[in-house]
């Protein structure tokens, strides 16, 4: 695996495996790698030839009172993981690579999308991961780019603005992975005190018994949201900031169930916010549901 800092090196490298007929596959990511973004990876390996792995934590994308400068780093895990998921290139700039004169003047973004949910408490968020995913975009070329179903909001947002914009790239939604005990693999995981990690799969188990409560024929959204908010409420260790039932598509939120339809929640424990969502295809009486993989992925495998 080649590890690359600057821009033009990548560009390079991405030139020659283009013109050499090649299928260029990319994974986004922040680094602290869990078996989320390792299964990412994976799914790239599998679907193109020329695997790129970026790791950049992305100023742009955080609010002035957010953990940019907590936010977890672990670069020789990151190498050996990215190493051991055979990917050919580790991408990791530097800010000022990424952002040579300061805050970019020209910046991407999707509106309606970005407005709900996360957007709520994260305004500037979803601009800068629309900004920076098209500057990857750029330099990469990708065929196939990989998105993790956890951040649903942010995959739609993506996949929104590759249509918008006739992007000639495939956005690719991989299977949201969990802790076996239930809880959505996160980076931010790392912030939870003991309690909190304890308290913390309670957000899936809320997910599960709506799952059901659906299954058993309830398609009014306010009652979905409030069985979530309440189960989640009883424990003091978690403090919610939104539970929804939305469109999988628009992301704007339903009064009835029907259709493709995402839960999405997000609530904060401790100094950890956790996001978390469950996918619903309601038919009629049918319920499917994709509530992830709640396997850790094993590294040797
Ligand atoms: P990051 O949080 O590092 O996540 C990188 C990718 O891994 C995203 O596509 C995310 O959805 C996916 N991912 C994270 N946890 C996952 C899990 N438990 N199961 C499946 N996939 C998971 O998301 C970002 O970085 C940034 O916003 C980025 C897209 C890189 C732009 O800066």
């Amino acid at each position: 695996m080649r590890v690359i800092e600057r821009i033009e090196d990548l560009r390079a490298a991405c030139d020659i495996e283009r013109a050499a007929g090649r299928s260029i596959g990319l994974v986004p990511t922040m680094g602290y790698f869990h078996s989320g973004h390792r299964s990412l990876m994976r799914n790239a390996r599998e679907g193109t030839d020329f695997v790129v792995v970026t790791l950049f934590v992305n100023p742009m994308q955080f609010g002035p009172d957010e953990d940019l400068d907590a936010y977890p780093r672990d670069i020789a895990g990151d190498l050996a993981a990215a190493t051991e998921e055979r990917a050919d290139v580790l991408f990791m700039p530097s800010v000022s690579e990424m952002y040579p004169l300061g805050p970019q003047k020209t910046t991407v973004g999707v509106s309606s999308l970005t407005e709900g949910l996360c957007g709520r408490a994260r305004p500037h968020h979803f601009d800068g991961v629309t900004t920076v995913v098209t500057k990857l975009f750029n330099i990469v070329g990708p065929s196939a780019a990989y998105f993790g179903r956890k951040d649903f909001q942010q995959l739609a947002v993506l996949r929104w603005m590759v249509r918008d914009l006739d992007l000639p790239v495939e956005v690719i939604g991989c299977p949201l992975i969990r802790e076996n005990d239930g809880l959505a693999m996160s980076s931010r995981n790392a912030y939870l005190s003991s309690e909190e990690r304890a308290a913390a799969p309670a957000l899936f188990a809320s997910l599960v018994e709506a799952t059901e409560v659906m299954r058993d024929g309830e398609r009014d959204s306010a009652v979905v949201e409030k069985l979530v908010s309440d189960a989640i409420g009883k424990n003091s260790l978690l403090d919610i900031e939104y539970v929804e039932v939305c469109d999988a598509l628009t992301l704007q939120r339903l009064d009835e169930i029907d259709g493709e339809v995402v839960i999405a929640l997000a609530a904060g424990a401790g100094r950890a916010r956790l996001i978390d969502n469950v996918v619903l295809r309601v038919d009629g009486l049918l319920v499917e549901a994709d509530l992830g993989m709640r396997i850790g992925l094993d590294p040797s495998e």
